[in-house]
């Protein structure tokens, strides 16, 4: 192994691909979405889910204003979308209209968009600033899932069924999980 201390932590993309999602909110004037790699869950019970917000991005004050968000889950056939939300501002036009993202809104008031497979629906816990990113979480009070691709347990539990995950690479790269690698090590 090689080793190296100055390295540029921004362009780490061999630390990836991890999984893009894209985040909405809605503060009562402006809906907001924006497409998200540093996300993830925090606790099983009670269910807590994070995201990781620069100050600079028009969704991060929406959202700490709104108190709400929900994280939306694509298929990798969605990842144009994907890729869309997160390469222009709120600021400079409004997704919602432009694009346009058809929705409903959550009892949260949170926009679920069309063609997610899973929506976690969130409310606000708390914030911290962490270096140069402010990481949000809060607690999934209900999921939307798609049912042609999400199966849904007795208890409550839910599996893929058939979704390939959109992933992302860096510097505009996304992939998918390739089935036939998929290994069951566990009955
Ligand atoms: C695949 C992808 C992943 C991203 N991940 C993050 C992230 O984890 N955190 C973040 O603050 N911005 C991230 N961004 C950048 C924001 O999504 C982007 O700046 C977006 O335009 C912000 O929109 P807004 O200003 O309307 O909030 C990502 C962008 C892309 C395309």
């Amino acid at each position: 192994m090689k080793e190296k201390i100055r390295f540029n932590f921004r362009r780490l993309y061999a630390s990836y691909p991890r999984s893009a999602v894209v985040a909405t909110s809605y503060d009562g004037e402006r809906k907001t979405a924006m497409s998200l790699v540093w996300h993830t869950p925090l606790s099983f019970d009670p269910p807590i889910y994070s995201i990781s917000v620069a100050p600079k991005r028009f969704s991060h004050d929406v959202i700490l204003r709104a108190l709400t968000f929900a994280v939306h889950f694509f298929p990798y056939e969605r990842a144009e979308l994907v890729e869309r939300i997160g390469s222009v501002s709120g600021r400079d036009v409004d997704k919602f209209e432009e694009f346009p993202l058809p929705h409903l809104m959550s009892p949260l008031e949170n926009p679920i968009i069309e063609g997610a497979y899973l929506v976690l629906d969130c409310e606000y816990l708390d914030h911290r600033l962490i270096g140069d990113h402010t990481l949000i979480w809060g607690e999934i009070k209900r999921v939307y899932y798609d049912p042609d691709f999400v199966e849904m347990a007795e208890d409550g539990g839910m599996d893929l069924k058939v979704v390939r995950p959109t992933l992302y690479m860096g510097r505009g790269k996304y992939a998918t999980v390739d089935l036939s690698s998929v290994k069951k090590l566990r009955d």
